[in-house]
C-alpha cells in the first residue's frame, strides 16, 4: 500500500484503506474501485490523503498504533461516559465520574499492552475519520502520543496510566460547551474563542469534584493550553509551574490537531507536524518533550513517498524501530526513471537523506 494525495488518485485506483464514520461503520471500503465521482467526494470531505493499493507496493504493511477494535471499545465507552457527564451535569446538576474509574483505567491499560507489543514504530497517520465527534477520536490520539512520549521519558507504569488518564479526559472540559461553536466549521469570533477557551477551567472543576480522580488529572485539564514561556490558557503560568504531563499532553495535543483531516482545513503529514512542534518548541514546549516524541514514532511512516538527495524517489517499506526518521524504502525511479524495484535502508547509507516527503 502506498499513501497518496487525493488530489492525485486517478481514477480506478484501488483504496487500500477502509474510511470510517465516527461511529465505527465503514463509509468507504477497502478494495473499492475509486470512481471520479468517489474521488470528488472524498477531496469535499477534506480528506488530504488515502492509501491506495498497487503492484509495486502491495506487500507494505500498515500496521496502526492501536488496533480497530480496541480504537472502537475506547471510543464507544468515551461516548457512553461524556455523554452520560453531558446530560447528567444538565438534569441534575450532579457528577458521575466515579462510577467510571475501572472502564478507564482499563483502556489505558489496553492501549499501553498493545503499545508494548509492537514490533515497529508507532504509525502516527491514525485511520481517517469523518466525525462530528472529533472530541472523542481526539482523546484517543493524544493518550496514544501521550503515552508514546512517557514512555520515551522513561515513566514507570503508575506514571503512564496517570499520564493516560490525564490525556483522554484533558478535553472533558468541551461537554460543558455549546456543540454550536465547537463544531463550527468557520473562523471562530474573539467571543466563541474565549468561550472554547473555559472547556480547561470547567474540566478541572468538574474533575476535581470526582474523588476517584486524581489532582495531576484534573490538572492536565486544566494546564493542557499552558505554555513554558507564558503565552498559554487559561492562567499564563510559566516552565515547571506547569505540569509535567500537562505539557506532554500540549504536546500530543497540537500534533493531533495539525495532523487530523478537518474539515476546514488540510491535514498535515507526521513529518510536517513534527516541524511544526519544533519550531514551536523553541519558546512554547519543552524541546525534550518534543524530541521524546519524535523518538518514538514514524517520522516517515510506511507508505509514503520520499525522494531522495541523490534524485531517487521512493516508497518507506519499513521502520527502523529506533532510528525513527531513517526507514527502510524500496526506491522505484531514479532520476525520474521507472527502474527495477530494489530496497536501502537508510540507517546504513548515512549520506543518503530524504529531501521531500511528497503525496505524489
Ligand atoms: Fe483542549
Amino acid at each position: 500500500m502506498r499513501l497518496v494525495a487525493t488530489t492525485s488518485i486517478k481514477p480506478g485506483e484501488i483504496l487500500g484503506q477502509s474510511i470510517f464514520r465516527d461511529n465505527g461503520t465503514v463509509l468507504l471500503h477497502s478494495g473499492v474501485a475509486l470512481s471520479e465521482r468517489l474521488i470528488e467526494r472524498l477531496e469535499e470531505r477534506g480528506i488530504t490523503y488515502v492509501y491506495i493499493q498497487d503492484e509495486l507496493t502491495k506487500d507494505i504493511e500498515i500496521k496502526p498504533a492501536i488496533s480497530e477494535r480496541l480504537r472502537q471499545e475506547a471510543t464507544s465507552s468515551m461516548k457512553e461516559i461524556f455523554t452520560k457527564i453531558r446530560k447528567e451535569k444538565l438534569l441534575t446538576k450532579s457528577f458521575a465520574l466515579d462510577d467510571h474509574g475501572k472502564q478507564i483505567t482499563d483502556i489505558i491499560t489496553k492501549i499501553m499492552d498493545e503499545l508494548n507489543d509492537h514490533e515497529e514504530t508507532i504509525n502516527l497517520l491514525t485511520d481517517i475519520y469523518l466525525t462530528d465527534n472529533y472530541i472523542f477520536q481526539h482523546s484517543l490520539n493524544v493518550t496514544i502520543y501521550a503515552l508514546a512520549i512517557g514512555a520515551n521519558l522513561k515513566l514507570n507504569a503508575s506514571e503512564l496510566t496517570e499520564l493516560g488518564k490525564g490525556a483522554l479526559l484533558h478535553d472533558i472540559g468541551k461537554v460543558f460547551i455549546d456543540p454550536e461553536i465547537l463544531q463550527k466549521p468557520d473562523k471562530l469570533t474573539n467571543d466563541e474563542y474565549e468561550i472554547i477557551k473555559t472547556h480547561t477551567t470547567l474540566g478541572y472543576e468538574f474533575l476535581r469534584k470526582n474523588h476517584t480522580i486524581s489532582s495531576v488529572i484534573a490538572h492536565c485539564a486544566f494546564q493542557h493550553h499552558e505554555r513554558i514561556d507564558g503565552t498559554g490558557y487559561p492562567r499564563g503560568i510559566k516552565g515547571e509551574d506547569i505540569h509535567l504531563y500537562a505539557q506532554i499532553i500540549g504536546v500530543a495535543d497540537v500534533f493531533d490537531a495539525v495532523t487530523s483531516t478537518r474539515v476546514y482545513r488540510k491535514a498535515m503529514l507526521p513529518h510536517e507536524g513534527l516541524e511544526l512542534l519544533y519550531t514551536s518548541a523553541i519558546n512554547q514546549f519543552d524541546i525534550r518533550i518534543v524530541e521524546a516524541f519524535k523518538n518514538s514514532v514514524a517520522v516517515y511512516p510506511n507508505g509514503i513517498t520520499v525522494k531522495l538527495n541523490d534524485n531517487r524517489l521512493g516508497v518507506v517499506l519499513k521502520q527502523n524501530k529506533h532510528i525513527c526518521d531513517r526507514p527502510i524504502i524500496r526506491i522505484l525511479k531514479e532520476e525520474s526513471n521507472a527502474i527495477e524495484p530494489y530496497t536501502i535502508d537508510l540507517s546504513k547509507e548515512l549520506t543518503i537523506t530524504i529531501t521531500e516527503c511528497d503525496l505524489v
